[in-house]
């Protein structure tokens, strides 16, 4: 037998199962399932991939919306490109965009209490990803994705875009205060 040479017996399929062969589908069949049960498994206690609401919305109706959360909590800019710092109240529903390449605009929240984070990318699919924490959810065009946070530490947090996006990519960093 020989993996390079063409099988001697052309109708090969026609033949019994080698008990090596059983034993290799068998354990292959096992790990799938270990996989698949494990996606169920981390979602539930790895903490990691939320459940999010999601829904459909355009570009325009999204940043009206997030335009109109700026203008009522703004409390100062940041960075040279005077990025407005959002502190919206307790309960509240805050946004956040992802576009080529930043995060839009930076927010502060406070520690114990409750936010409905609206996520979406005016382009293409960008990767929320908040460190250290480790928190992942895509951000995908046309997609409104609805979590929602109570931030459990306070400190300054980064979200990096975790899903490739082009040249600016590594550049595509975001922030959230947490008091
Ligand atoms: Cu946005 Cu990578």
């Amino acid at each position: 037998m020989s993996a390079i040479l063409p099988p001697s017996e052309r109708l090969w399929w026609k033949h019994p199962l080698d008990r090596l062969e059983a034993v290799w589908i068998g354990i292959a069949f096992v790990w799938c399932m270990v996989l698949f049960f494990m996606m169920v498994f981390w979602h539930i206690y790895g903490k990691q991939n939320l459940a999010t609401e999601t829904y459909k919305t355009t570009p325009e109706k999204f940043s009206a919306q997030a335009q109109a959360v700026v203008d009522k909590y703004t409390v100062r800019t940041e960075t040279e490109q005077n990025v407005p710092v959002v502190a919206p109240p307790e309960g509240s529903d805050v946004y956040l965009i992802g576009r080529l390449w930043n995060w839009w605009p930076i927010l502060e929240l406070e520690k114990g209490k409750t936010y409905k984070l609206h996520l979406t990318s005016m382009d293409y699919n960008h990767g929320f990803s908040l460190q250290p924490t480790n928190i992942n959810i895509q951000v995908v065009p046309g997609y409104e994705h609805v979590i929602k946070v109570t931030p459990n530490e306070s400190g300054t947090f980064s979200i990096v875009c975790n899903e490739y996006c082009g040249i600016g990519h590594h550049e595509m960093v975001g922030r959230i205060y947490v008091k």
